[in-house]
């Protein structure tokens, strides 16, 4: 028997109070047309004082074990992607676990950044293979609005704070073929068909915070060279989207959505050019959500998912880039 992982539900979280560019024009010298054709974004949800990364990881997985249909009791592992932790210690998940009612099973944290979620995916899937969890709770979570520098344009107009998730399960690859896909074989069946994950620490200094615990024992604020992220990004992710394709023996047209990380139309545009796809097989959420960091994914796929777009067998591409660097994609048949 091989065992796959199967996503069998997502959920997602935003903060109440939602910032206009307009909005933000008052306070920070920009404009909203600058704002919409650098990036795509018209606005992004601020988390609310005292409303804590965790207590949007939290709404998230309970959406998310909702939408799946299980059984808290089942859950043997929570995993939380975030670089806006509440505390530098005990990890984000651990608390989430608490409030779930779990005291069985095992809670991490992840920290890739923006491709956290598809970090955490690959580890989520390798536990599920290795036999080592059979029910995990995946979830992207962040409070970017509380790192960033609200005297600094080039970077404060780019982020939102949103929490996403996903339940996978283990399921024999013989099952999940019977129930979805349209063919034979290892990629034909439901579930994470592959993982791929990359990280090149050789330009840490091209997107980074400027603080931590070992080093100023403060916070700190993000720092970021725009135009290197942006060349970095289209380069990295044009060579994962062949890899994790390659990979499966699968064909560009093969896919029916792309699940970008939400950093940018335009960096989301370049890798949807390079796949062939048109705009109407890309989920986009950086309009209404910014870049929500390691939630950007959980957050466009159930938005996809919910509004019935995103179908029982369709084949997804999700691909992020963030700090690190770190890049990376996964490849699902939902
Ligand atoms: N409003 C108005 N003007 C601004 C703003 C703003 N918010 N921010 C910068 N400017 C000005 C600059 O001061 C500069 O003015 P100057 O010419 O008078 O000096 C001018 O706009 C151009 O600045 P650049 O930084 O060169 O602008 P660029 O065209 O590179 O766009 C941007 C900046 C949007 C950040 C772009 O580099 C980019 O998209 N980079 C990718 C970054 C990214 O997506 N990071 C997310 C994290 S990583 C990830 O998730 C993949």
């Amino acid at each position: 028997m091989t065992i796959r992982s199967e996503i069998l539900g997502c959920g997602s979280y935003l903060p109440e109070r939602i910032v206009t560019n307009e909005e933000l024009s008052a306070t920070v010298d920009t404009t909203d047309e600058w704002i919409r054709s650098r990036t795509g974004i018209g606005q992004r949800h601020i988390a609310a004082d005292g409303e804590n990364t965790s207590d949007l990881a939290f709404a998230a997985a309970q959406r998310a074990i909702e939408h799946a249909g299980i059984d808290v009791a089942d859950i043997d592992l929570v995993i939380c992607a975030t670089a806006t932790p509440d505390n530098t210690f005990p990890s984000t998940a651990a608390k989430v676990q608490h409030r779930l009612g779990m005291t069985q099973g095992a809670a991490f944290d992840i920290q890739a950044v923006c491709s956290g979620f598809v970090y955490g995916l690959a580890v989520a899937d390798n536990f599920i293979r290795a036999g080592q969890a059979k029910t995990v709770v995946l979830i992207g979570a962040e409070t970017f609005s509380r790192i960033l520098d609200w005297n600094d344009r080039g970077t404060c107009v780019l982020f939102g704070d949103g929490a996403g998730a996903v339940v996978m399960r283990a399921m024999d690859e013989d099952e999940t073929s019977a129930s979805g896909g349209n063919g034979q074989g290892h990629n034909s069946g439901r579930g994470v068909l592959s993982t791929h994950i990359h990280s090149d620490g050789t330009h840490y200094d091209i997107l980074y915070v400027d603080g931590g615990p070992s080093t100023t024992q403060t916070v700190g604020h993000l720092r970021m060279n725009g135009k290197e992220v942006f060349r970095h990004a289209v380069k990295n992710l044009a060579s994962i989207v062949d890899e994790a394709l390659e990979a499966n023996n699968l064909e560009r047209s093969d896919l029916d959505w792309l699940v970008p990380h939400q950093a940018n139309k335009r960096i989301i545009d370049s890798t949807a050019k390079k796949l062939g796809m048109s705009v109407d097989n890309v989920i986009l959420t950086v309009d209404k959500h910014a870049n929500t960091s390691a939630a950007s994914i959980p957050l466009a796929l159930d938005v996809a998912v919910k509004d019935g777009r995103i179908k029982r067998g369709d084949l997804i591409l999700l691909e992020a880039m963030g700090g690190g660097l770190t890049w990376g994609a996964g490849l699902v048949r939902w």
